[in-house]
């Protein structure tokens, strides 16, 4: 029977449709969460201290037959607190939705919707490759400061503590981010050590954002900006320390070239950091689905795969690895490497040393 012969007012609702209104409702906190920000909510209350509706409404310019329901669903969220009719940010939003707070996320939060990942999924989970310059300067930004405010929930500061270490650390006179983006690697590094200098490497539609961050952490006498295609480009030469984050899985099928170059760029007895996600053993999943999925998202397809060739190519192209660390990050534990480059690149033998070649 068709569903238009049936009886609609026999029809009965069976059980589980909350499972589709979590999901939309889902959405409409998220849509609240994004409405606030761009209305300037949480920096209202921070300079005007706790407030009501109407003053709410009218300092923030939204209709005051809205205010009650918008702020009760901030209320949900936890980002907002009552006190009697007094509206008040939260200790989660002074640390996370502040634009003054060094852990601010309203990038975060906004790039779940522009980012190009997730606003045309279907499209692209049909891609075949990985988006080269589909996206220009703006959304790049936006993209850039998301990525760099989840880089500073401890990832960053985990992988530059361990860069500082480093016995040569101090001695160092460059450095080297090839995908820098944003930049704040580097950035973390000459404020840890005042004569480095050092250049970030990123695609030209990039660069724009990475200048942007160099000036803002008043970096300009130290770090520069160079556009570059690690595919075509060399690296330049004379680096004491390279660093590369979150960049190799596009060029998974291509790391021997990578790793040349690199060893090409770098001073004899330089550093070589990397830090990227690895598959499990089994390629089995380590988080939710929709984890997963927004890491698979990022690193096209998948992590690196597998951590025993990875290692073996630090010492296919003459590196000796010092320490492997397990790195904390969003879409889970990400590896952090630390080698230094030999003198000598030995002999490749791949029935001597079971090279990846
Ligand atoms: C996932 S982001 C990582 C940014 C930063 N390294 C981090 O770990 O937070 C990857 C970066 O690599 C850059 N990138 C991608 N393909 C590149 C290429 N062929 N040449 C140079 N940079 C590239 C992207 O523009 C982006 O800034």
């Amino acid at each position: 029977m068709s569903i238009k012969e049936q009886s609609l007012m026999n029809l009965r609702l069976p059980t589980g449709i909350e499972k589709v209104d979590r999901i939309i409702e889902g959405y409409q906190t998220y849509q609240v969460l994004l409405a606030a920000l761009e209305l300037g909510l949480f920096e209202f209350l921070d300079k005007e201290g706790p407030s009501d509706g109407n003053t709410i409404a009218r300092g923030i310019g939204i209709n005051g037959m809205f205010s009650r329901d918008f702020l009760g669903a901030l209320l949900d969220t936890g980002f907002l607190s009552r006190n009697g009719e007094q509206y008040a940010n939260t200790k989660a939003t002074t640390d996370f939705l502040l634009i003054r707070s060094p852990f601010f996320q309203g990038d975060c939060v906004r790039n779940a919707r522009e980012n190009f990942h997730w606003n045309d999924l279907s499209g692209y989970l049909r891609r075949e490759q990985p988006a080269t310059n589909n996206f220009h300067a703006a959304s790049s930004a936006s993209f850039m400061d998301a990525l760099g405010q989840r880089a500073l929930r401890g990832e960053l500061q985990f992988v530059t503590e361990a860069i500082s270490n480093w016995s040569g650390f101090y001695r160092a006179k460059s450095l080297l981010d090839l995908g820098g983006g944003h930049g704040l690697y580097a950035i973390a590094l000459c404020q840890t050590h005042p004569h480095l200098t050092g250049t970030i490497l990123d695609r030209p539609h990039v660069i724009e954002n990475t200048t942007r961050y160099i000036k803002d952490y008043q970096m300009e006498d130290r770090l520069s900006a160079k556009a570059g295609d690690i595919s075509n480009d060399g690296f330049g030469s004379g680096f004491d320390i390279v660093i590369i984050s979150h960049l190799l899985y596009k060029f998974r099928k291509s790391l021997e070239s990578v790793f040349d170059k690199v060893r090409a760029c770098i001073n004899p007895g330089g550093l070589l950091v990397t830090n990227h996600w690895f598959c499990a053993p089994g390629c089995v999943a380590q988080n939710s689905g929709v984890h997963e999925l927004a890491k698979a998202l990022q690193s096209f397809g998948h992590p690196l795969c597998h951590v025993e060739d990875f290692e073996k190519l630090f010492y296919k192209k003459g590196f000796k690895i010092l320490s492997t660390s397990v790195v904390p990050t969003t879409f889970g534990s990400s590896r952090l490497y630390l080698a230094v480059k030999e003198s000598e690149q030995p002999k490749c033998s791949s029935q001597s040393f079971g090279c990846c070649c």
